[in-house]
C-alpha cells in the first residue's frame, strides 16, 4: 500500500467512530482528495495556491463543495469560517513554494478555522547519509532535483521536522494529542515522479549545454535508482509522520 494511504488509514481509524463534519483541505491535491471523498463529510473545502490544481480537483466534487485558489498569507481566505476536520497534507513542506519563509506563520494562521481537530501529515527532512546504495540513490535524486528547480530559477520545498512542528503548534494555540512515524519505502513510482520534475524544468535553463549534460545525467540516475529498487526490493529511507492536534 502507497505510504500516502497508510497515513491516512492511521488517520481515519484514530478519527473512529466521530462525524467528519464540514471538512477543510488546507493544502489541497489528488491524493488528499481522492481519500478525502470516501468520508462521511457535510462538505469539503479545498484550498490550493495552483489555479489549474483547483480546476481539475473541482471537477471531482459533489454540490456542497468548493476548491477555492488562495494564499493562507491572505488574511481574508476562508475569513470567519470554521470546520471540524482541518487537513495539512504535505502542505507545510510546500509552504515555500508559494509563501517563503511563512511556515513559523502558518499554523497560527490555520488555528481559527480549526473547530475540532487538525490533522497535519509531514514529510522529516532526509538525512544527509544514507545506509544503503539505493538510499545514496534517493539522496542524490532529492539533490538533482532542488538543483534543477534552482536552475530553473524556482522554488524548492522545503520540508521540517516532526519536533519543529509540535513546537510551533504548541506556540500557536494547539495541543498535540496524538502523533506518529511510518517508514518510507520509494519505488519506481515516486522516481519517475522527481526524475519528470527534473526534466520539465529543462527549459527554464540558461543554456542548452547545460540542459543537454543534466538531461544525460538525469538519463543515468534514472537507471541506476530503477536497478537499486528492484535489488532492494523498494528503497527504505526516512520517515513520513501524522500529528494530531485539538485547539489548546
Ligand atoms: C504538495 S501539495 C499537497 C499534497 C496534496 N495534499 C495531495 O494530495 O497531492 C501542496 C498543496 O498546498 C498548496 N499550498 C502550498 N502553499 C500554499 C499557500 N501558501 N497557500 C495556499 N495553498 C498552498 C499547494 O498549492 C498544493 O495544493
Amino acid at each position: 500500500m502507497p505510504i500516502q494511504d497508510l497515513l491516512f488509514s492511521g488517520i481515519e481509524r484514530y478519527h473512529g467512530a466521530a462525524s467528519w463534519g464540514r471538512v477543510l483541505d488546507a493544502g489541497t491535491g489528488d491524493h488528499s482528495l481522492s481519500w478525502l471523498r470516501t468520508l462521511d463529510s457535510k462538505s469539503l473545502t479545498l484550498v490550493t495556491g495552483a489555479a489549474s490544481r483547483a480546476r481539475r480537483l473541482e471537477k471531482n466534487l459533489r454540490p456542497q463543495d468548493r476548491a477555492l485558489v488562495g494564499n493562507w498569507q491572505d488574511p481574508t481566505l476562508l475569513f470567519e469560517e470554521r470546520f471540524d476536520v482541518v487537513v495539512a497534507d504535505y502542505l507545510l513542506g510546500a509552504i515555500e513554494g508559494f509563501a517563503p519563509y511563512y511556515q513559523g506563520q502558518l499554523f497560527a494562521r490555520l488555528r481559527p478555522h480549526v473547530a475540532g481537530v487538525l490533522y497535519l501529515v509531514g514529510k522529516e527532512p532526509l538525512p544527509a547519509t544514507a545506509p544503503t546504495e539505493g538510499g545514496r540513490a534517493i539522496l542524490e535524486l532529492e539533490h538533482l532535483r532542488d538543483a534543477c528547480i534552482l536552475l530553473a530559477q524556482h522554488r524548492c520545498y522545503r520540508e521540517f521536522p516532526q519536533t519543529w512542528v509540535h513546537s510551533s503548534l504548541e506556540n500557536s494555540g494547539f495541543e498535540v494529542v496524538s502523533a506518529w512515524r511510518k517508514e518510507i519505502v520509494y519505488g519506481p513510482g515516486y522516481i519517475e515522479r522527481q526524475l519528470k520534475v527534473c526534466s520539465n524544468k529543462l527549459r527554464f535553463f540558461k543554456t542548452a549545454g547545460l540542459a543537454n549534460a543534466m538531461a544525460a545525467h538525469i538519463e543515468d540516475l534514472r537507471a541506476r535508482a530503477l536497478v537499486l529498487v528492484e535489488i532492494e526490493g523498494g528503497i527504505a529511507l526516512g520517515s513520513d509522520y501524522v500529528v494530531v492536534a485539538k485547539p489548546a
